[in-house]
């Protein structure tokens, strides 16, 4: 898959409103990972795969004097980023690559990702792209909705019209180990929100009926917390 077909796919959500549209259906998962990350003030943070960047000013804004940078393939996300965004906000955005990170070794304190990471074409590099960035003792930490053997998930590259990794708890771990992370623990985080009312259920490319939806849901997404 190139980078040229990840950007044309993800432009075109972000001029048909899905770029916003994300921080509703990821917010609250990314709510209780935030509240989880001990971000201190002056923080360095990357935020990879940023979308319209509503992480990023998050991530911003969770101690004093904390810079993020989102960093996305996606010219047409990146630019809804800066439209979104606040000078009072210390957040900024960059169109680039996984594979090739625009930033000095050992720069920032944290990498965050919410479902990104899973596009890249080269999936080893991007890690140790995340692993080099990394000062000593850095965390990534990294949510994806789509992981082998939870529900539903199995046509979302179909769906979605791009290669995704879907690997299993154990291949990331081990991914991450490759990379060079000295640690990673993985947990399931649970949309707060609930699975809705089944009368309330559109099918649609993802879930074709609510029971799926709901087996989907109660699974949670896979939150990967590794350290350099
Ligand atoms: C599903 S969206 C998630 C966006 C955002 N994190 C959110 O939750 O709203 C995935 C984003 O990752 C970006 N992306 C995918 N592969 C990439 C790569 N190899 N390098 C940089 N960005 C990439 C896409 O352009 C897209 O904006």
């Amino acid at each position: 898959m190139s980078h040229e077909r990840i950007a044309s796919t993800f432009d075109e959500w972000a001029h048909s409103g899905r770029g916003e549209n994300m921080e509703y259906g990821h917010g609250d998962v990314v709510a209780q990972v935030l509240d989880e990350l001990s971000i201190r003030a002056g923080f360095q943070v990357l935020d990879l795969g940023c979308g319209v960047g509503w992480a990023t000013r998050l991530l911003a804004q969770a101690a004093p004097g904390v810079q993020a940078i989102g960093v996305d393939v996606s010219p047409a996300m990146v630019a809804e980023a800066e439209k979104l965004s606040s000078l009072r906000i210390r957040a900024r955005y960059e169109v680039g690559r996984f594979e090739a990170l625009d930033f000095n070794d050992g720069k920032f304190d944290l990498v965050f990702s919410m479902e990104a990471i899973y596009y890249s074409p080269d999936l080893a590099k991007a890690l140790s792209e995340v692993h080099r960035v990394l000062k000593p003792g850095g965390r990534a930490e990294i949510v994806l909705d789509c992981y082998q053997g939870r529900p539903s998930t199995e046509h979302w590259s179909e769906a979605v019209g791009l290669h995704l990794h879907v690997l299993s708890e154990a291949d990331w771990e081990a991914a991450f180990k490759t990379a060079g992370f000295t640690s990673v623990e993985l947990r399931h985080v649970l949309d707060r929100r609930g699975a809705g009312d089944a009368s309330d259920f559109e099918p649609g490319r993802c879930f074709h009926d609510f029971a799926s939806y709901a087996a989907y849901h109660d699974a949670g997404s896979l939150w990967i917390r590794a350290v350099k």
